[in-house]
């Protein structure tokens, strides 16, 4: 499936004149693409609302954080913006970025996509909080929380994403050099999903708990999604942009295997074969909150994730778009999600769901957050434009 912002430069997609108009509004220049349709996937750079967030899956992501410099100021933030606008606009279109040392890097985009978001110790060192877009901040604690301070928060986020990892790699590297003059890498957490080609185009992957994972999310370009995550009033930098809520959960993936297939479906409150809600028939049935069995028990039980998780009004909705990760340290591996949400509003949309599950879940028994951040995405922008460029100007 080609979504809004994807295509592909084939010359089918080509010759039906339905993308080459995008294609050729950003492609500067004789491209080295290859000859694959994986390969060659393009996403748009531009637009309203950056890349990177409405989209399907990615196969593989990185999250970059990175601190600013003592000396990192205002102007010098729209100057590094303008190299990594422009670094993103060759990237994306399989094109190397200015001095690149390895100029083949980037043959293939294979749907890279960079995503810039700045966190909440970003506005306070600029002095910047009265530009932040409303209800962005850091989060409070949660008493579930085990979080490793060097791996969370960050004044800013190069969220890089596609589904070729010698692509990602030379991207998330070029991205890095080039910002080395103002800021300094705090933390990366590397994740991904099914590869490409694996499981049919729109199916809901599974985690690595092996639940199917992303049912109940608003669909990518539906209205729903547009009112959800996109911001539309605050300051000009933010409006088209959003708010992002990211947490590593480390899960006990060697206890949860333990456990018996029934269990394991009542701790969610889904089935694992279809995902469909229990006592329902498919994947996308609603779950019906209030049925009981012949014993008057909850079909969906009082502590299923689901039951509460569910939005207690319409504003507690947001868009859940994650991915696996895996540690590999020594003999050991450490398994979880990097688990993402996105809302206009994070304190309204996302708090009040976070708060009741930390409260009580009984996934909480397998999981554990070991790190967070949170951070405001910027608007999209338009060729010659730079990202957020009012907020530095
Ligand atoms: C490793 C941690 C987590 C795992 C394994 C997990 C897994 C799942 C699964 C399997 C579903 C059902 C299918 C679906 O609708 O996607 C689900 C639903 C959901 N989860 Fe999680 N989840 C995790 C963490 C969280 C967190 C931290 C939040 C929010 C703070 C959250 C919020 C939701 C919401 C809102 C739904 C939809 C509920 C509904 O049906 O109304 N999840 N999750």
């Amino acid at each position: 499936m080609v979504s809004r912002r994807t295509f592909l430069t084939t010359s089918g997609l080509l010759a039906s004149g339905v993308i080459g108009a995008v294609a050729n509004e950003f492609v500067r220049g004789p491209s080295r693409v290859s000859e694959t349709s994986i390969g060659d996937a393009q996403v748009e750079p531009t637009g309203v609302n950056q890349a990177g967030v409405e989209l399907e899956l990615q196969t593989l992501t990185r999250f970059i954080a990175l601190d600013i410099k003592p000396g990192t100021d205002k102007s010098a933030m729209l100057r590094w913006m303008s190299l990594i606008t422009d670094d993103i606009t060759r990237l994306a279109a399989g094109q190397a970025a200015l001095a690149d040392p390895n100029e083949y890097g980037a043959s293939n985009p294979a749907r890279l996509t960079v995503t810039v978001g700045f966190g909440p110790s970003l506005f306070e060192k600029l002095g910047l909080t009265d530009a932040m877009p409303v209800g962005f901040g850091d989060l409070p604690s949660f008493k579930i929380d085990q979080l490793v301070e060097a791996d969370s928060h960050g004044d800013v986020l190069l969220h890089v994403s596609g589904d070729d990892p010698l692509t990602l790699s030379h991207a998330a590297r070029t991205l890095v050099r080039d910002s080395a003059d103002f800021a300094t890498v705090r933390w990366v957490h590397g994740g991904f999903t099914n590869s490409q080609g694996v499981e049919r185009p729109g199916k809901t992957q599974r985690n690595l708990m092996g639940q199917v994972d992303g049912t109940d999310n608003p669909a990518l370009g539906s209205e729903d999604f547009e009112n959800l995550v996109w911001i539309k009033e605050g300051p000009a930098w933010a409006i088209g942009g959003t708010q992002l809520a990211l947490r590593k959960i480390r899960m006990e993936l060697d206890t949860w295997d333990s456990l018996s297939s029934t269990s394991r479906e009542e701790v969610i409150g889904r089935r694992l074969s279809d995902g469909a809600p229990l006592g329902g028939n498919s994947e996308t049935d609603p779950p019906n909150l209030s049925a009981v069995d012949a014993k008057g028990l909850k079909v969906i039980p009082s502590f299923a994730h689901i039951r509460r998780a569910a939005g207690e009004s319409l504003d507690e909705r947001f868009f859940r778009r994650p991915f696996n990760y895996e540690d590999v340290a020594g003999n050991g591996i450490e398994s979880g999600m990097l688990w993402t949400a996105y809302a206009k509003n994070l304190e309204k949309q996302y708090l009040p769901v976070q708060k009741r599950l930390a409260e009580f879940d009984l996934l909480n028994k397998w999981t554990t957050p070991v790190a967070s951040a949170t951070f405001a995405i910027a608007r999209g922008f338009k060729p010659g434009e730079i990202i957020a460029q009012e907020l530095f100007a």
